[in-house]
């Protein structure tokens, strides 16, 4: 972990949690009350039908929330999308973008991932920027390559000036219980870096790199301690309050 960056973990729970799953919140604020004070910024990412009463519950015990998409328009005749002065106005502080499985089911490119990271930053949101090869890029050894593509077609000019985190996410890792070595995390995020930092020189050391793909309780530690890595997006092992309190406290 970069210590000079004070870490953050990210809880996506994709299309999962209804009304009583507010119980987790609920729990997991109990639980980051009552033990040692978390040394990580703690971020969830709800359903948008749920994100205003995460918001009420989690105020209390510092959990922030974020949305998990917006559109790359502020507002308009767009059915069923969300923009990202609502999730603002819900009390969001975060959105992801760009995240793989969008960019599978809904085609999203590099170009339309910076105009909804430009629009998040516009009303007020930190997006966290998604990347990551798939396991046929990785096999062929174009993983760097393929994220470097994604993170200078996805990460607008503006990330500069404004805050933004970058998540790194291997989409073969995503739900299947599978992790790149240690060594791989360690080469990617370090090859982030290098590239945030030759864009954006004053900013570049400080921006967030987050680690995710099946991020657990299990292999929390060894993975949030690699350099460069300041902290995780966890989908599953978010879900339960129990699970995901294991990995904050990991940092
Ligand atoms: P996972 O999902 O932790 O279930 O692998 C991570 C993500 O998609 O953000």
């Amino acid at each position: 972990m970069t210590t000079s960056i004070s870490p953050l973990i990210a809880g996506n729970w994709k299309m999962n949690g209804l009304r009583g799953a507010l119980d987790e919140i609920s729990t997991l604020a109990g639980l980051l009350t009552t033990g040692e004070s978390p040394r990580a910024l703690v971020v969830i990412c709800p359903p948008a039908t749920i994100l205003s009463e995460v918001c009420q519950l989690g105020a209390t015990s510092g959990i922030l929330a974020g949305g998990q998409d917006c559109h790359s328009q502020a507002a308009g005749a767009h059915t069923g999308d969300i923009s990202a002065s609502m999730l603002a106005d819900a009390g969001a502080q975060y959105v992801i973008v760009g995240h793989s499985e969008r960019r599978a089911d809904h085609g999203e490119t590099d170009a339309l991932v910076r105009a909804k990271a430009e629009q998040a930053i516009g009303a007020g949101l930190k997006p966290i920027i998604c990347v990551g090869e798939t396991e046929a890029q990785r096999d062929s050894g174009q993983a760097e390559s393929v994220v470097a593509e994604q993170l200078t077609g996805s990460v607008p000019d503006a990330a500069g000036v404004h805050e933004v985190i970058i998540a790194y996410e291997p989409i073969w890792a995503i739900g299947t219980g599978r992790t790149p070595t240690i060594d791989d995390i360690t080469r990617m995020h370090a090859s982030i870096r290098q590239q945030l930092v030759s864009r954006f020189p004053e900013t570049g050391m400080s921006i967030r790199i987050l680690y995710g793909g099946s991020l657990k309780p299990q292999n929390a530690r060894e993975i949030l301690s690699v350099d460069n890595v300041n902290g995780g997006l966890v989908g599953g092992a978010s879900l339960l309050a129990k699970d995901f309190y294991t990995i904050i406290s990991a940092v």
